[in-house]
């Protein structure tokens, strides 16, 4: 391994504004240029899930393969991950094989261990806590359609969970505002919230869907119990009074976007007819998801 800093993508937080918005620019012109350079060839990234993934999966796995390098993924428990061997002890040994690992997991103290022992860089593919991958390519996607997102109003409705604390850290470094409509049950950490005043953030917590709606740029929502949720009765009948429907979009500005990272879930977090509707875009964020992981990767590899 060089003695450079490993440019690891842990969280947004962890990141300065200039790197996050440089990923973007890149992704942006991958996804414009006609002949797609291959700045990858020959390096070799590892995939490790610990749950479920679509497209995650997916995305990093066909993005690498268009920046000219390949991928290993390993999922479940066919890895020694945690159980036969310690993470450090497995991030050592990937490091001699690969040059970058990606890691979806449940607690982030592993992806922080993972981190701490690699002599690669290490991308949280998300975990309990926060999904920055997922983020960028939201901005990638807002930006699109609505112009710079500095000074823009996004307003997010429903569990304030680990989508949502991405989207906090990325207020600040990106520099607009945030309205998160929530439960009290369900509100994002006092730490995260204290992090958002230290950094003079604009992230405002009510309990008024409609309220926060009001005028937003975007309204952002995702499932109401999520992989590492038990509690699906609870959590149904706290998050109903925020469901993003026609109502509900109504009260945004009139060409407001709607976001959702999906998987999505008809009629509960969502009308059917808001993401089917000529106001959703979560086709596009899907599909950036690769254009954004392009701009990471490419990144975290120094290229
Ligand atoms: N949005 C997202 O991360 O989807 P997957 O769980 O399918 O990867
Ligand atoms: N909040 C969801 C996101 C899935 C991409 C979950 O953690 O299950």
């Amino acid at each position: 391994a060089s003695s450079r800093k490993v440019r690891h993508f842990i969280d947004i937080h962890l990141l300065d504004a200039g790197s996050l918005r440089g990923m973007l620019d890149y992704a942006a012109a991958l996804k414009r240029a006609k002949q797609p350079e291959k700045p990858l060839l020959g390096r070799t990234l590892a995939l490790i899930f610990e749950k479920p993934s679509t497209r995650t999966r997916v995305s990093f796995e066909v993005g690498m393969r268009q920046l000219g390098g390949e991928v290993i993924t390993l999922t479940g428990k066919e890895i020694q991950l945690g159980h036969g061997e310690t993470i450090g002890d497995t991030a050592r040994v990937l490091s001699r094989f690969v040059d970058a690992i990606m890691l979806r997991t449940d607690a982030e103290e592993k992806l922080h261990e993972m981190a701490e022992a690699a002599s690669v860089p290490v991308i949280n593919g998300l975990t309990d806590k926060s999904h920055p991958v997922q983020i960028m390519a939201d901005i990638l996607t807002f930006e699109e359609r609505k112009g710079p997102i500095t000074g823009k109003v996004v307003c997010w409705s429903g569990d304030a969970n680990n989508v949502c604390e991405s989207w906090i850290h990325a207020a600040v470094r990106f520099d607009f505002e945030l309205r998160v409509a929530c439960p009290a049950e369900l509100a994002p950490s006092a730490e995260t919230l204290e992090w958002v005043r230290r950094n003079d953030g604009r992230v405002i917590v009510t309990r008024d869907a409609e309220a926060a709606v009001a005028g937003a740029d975007a309204v952002v929502t995702d499932t109401w119990v999520s992989m590492h949720h038990q509690d699906a009765e609870r959590r149904h009948a706290l998050l109903k009074p925020y469901q993003v429907n026609e109502r509900l979009m109504g009260l945004a500005q009139k060409d407001a976007i709607f976001m959702h990272c999906l998987p999505a879930h008809r009629d509960e977090e969502v009308s059917t007819a808001v993401i089917d509707g000529p106001q959703s875009v979560v086709w596009d964020e899907a599909e950036n998801r690769m254009h954004a992981q392009k701009g990471i990767l490419a990144w975290c590899l120094n290229t």
